[in-house]
């Protein structure tokens, strides 16, 4: 891929287009805006979302006037309901020329760091697991972003994922992925063969689901899988204040698959104000053989082992869909934490 096609990710022809949103202003649609999401969110607009994936239904909208593309028609975010009543995702739409849009926009969507387009390279790659991979890119300039955020890669064929970053805001111009690799799946596994010297395109920051730099309040991480990345972003970013109580709970299927403690362990108060808690849910694999450690699913340990104290915390949880929907009943039905407190990423 060129730095070129990796930039642009769609059509040579595109031209811009005015959205205009009914009662909320208007935003330019143009070539280096892969959907209308991206489109608003960069001209600073908060329009509801997300995933920008396609998957939660976040970010519907009504086109009230003009033509529009769906880029992934069958996109699991739109119920048949939704579908019957004519909405579309604005983060998998591109509008083919002026039109406008029905949605409700919320001043919490505008975007605390302006999204930008830019082109990546890959420098280094590391295996944490049997399928994690950690990969460091460089770009030209600073990486701007809020730990917990994510970034939509561009990577060949024209495949658009996110991904969350690990590590944290830098004048060097590194971003960090921890990508777990999905058996069958496209980009995962187009990553995984790259080789340094490689060049993606990146389209970010996004994510509401980020550090809230002002709450004093003691910390709660959980990561499922996959969800390692935005834990430890957030970690880096508390640790740097010993002070402040953080507990930090990695899920994995066996103890083969328990990683993140190394990105911990030479922060300040690790082990101290900063715990690590490793948990394996597939005693009975003979990957977890020899393993004493805490056993379950992630969300029913730190329900057993935080208890009211969750009510005081500030909670981050980053993984599957299934993970993130039993913690947000544990929290929000069972436990009655403030929803203010809870910040919450889905990996779909
Ligand atoms: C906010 C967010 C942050 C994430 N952060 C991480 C992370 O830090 N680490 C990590 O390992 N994973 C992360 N993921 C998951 C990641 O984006 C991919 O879903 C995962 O890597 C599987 O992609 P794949 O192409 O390998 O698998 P595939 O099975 O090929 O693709 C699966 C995903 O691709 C998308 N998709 C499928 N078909 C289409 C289509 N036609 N058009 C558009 N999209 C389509 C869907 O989101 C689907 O879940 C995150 C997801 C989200 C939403
Ligand atoms: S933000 Fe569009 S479906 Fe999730």
């Amino acid at each position: 891929m060129t730095a070129a096609s990796a930039l642009q990710g769609q059509a040579a022809d595109d031209r811009a287009a005015v959205v205009t949103v009914e009662g909320g202003g208007s935003f330019v649609q143009g070539a280096g805006d892969a959907s209308l999401l991206q489109a608003a969110l960069r001209g600073g607009l908060g329009l509801p979302y997300e995933c920008s994936s396609g998957g939660c239904g976040s970010c519907r909208i009504q086109v009230v006037e003009g033509e529009v593309e769906s880029l992934w028609p069958e996109a699991p975010g739109l119920s048949p309901r939704d579908r019957r009543k004519g909405l579309q995702l604005a983060c998998q739409t591109r509008a083919c020329g002026n039109a406008t849009i029905k949605v409700t926009l919320d001043g919490h969507c505008v975007p605390k760091v302006p999204p930008r387009v830019m082109h990546l390279t890959l420098v280094s790659a590391r295996d944490l697991t049997r399928d994690i991979r950690e990969f460091r890119f460089a770009a030209p300039g600073p990486a701007e972003f809020i730990a917990g955020q994510y970034a939509i890669l561009r990577l060949p064929d024209g495949l658009r994922r996110c991904y969350s970053m690990s590590n944290l805001p830098n004048a060097e111009g590194y971003w960090e992925f921890q990508i777990k690799r999905v058996p069958g799946g496209k980009a995962s596994n187009g990553l995984f063969d790259m080789a340094p010297g490689a060049v993606i395109g990146l389209d970010g920051p996004y994510g509401l689901a980020h550090l809230v730099a002002e709450s004093a309040r003691p910390v709660v991480c959980i990561a499922g899988g996959s969800g390692l990345a935005p834990m430890v972003s957030i970690a880096r970013a508390v640790g740097a204040d010993p002070a402040r109580q953080l507990d930090f709970f990695y899920g994995g299927r066996t103890a083969a698959d328990v990683c993140g403690e190394a990105h911990l362990a030479g922060l300040p108060g690790f082990g101290d104000t900063l715990r690590y808690h490793p948990v394996v849910s597939s005693l009975d694999d003979p990957l977890s053989a020899g393993w004493t450690g805490l056993s379950g699913f992630v969300h029913e340990v730190v329900g057993r082992h935080q208890g009211d104290r969750l009510r005081e915390a500030e909670i981050y949880f980053a993984g599957p869909p299934p993970m993130a929907e039993a913690l947000q009943r544990l929290l929000m039905l069972d436990l009655k934490v403030p929803f203010g407190q809870i910040h919450y990423d889905r990996f779909f």
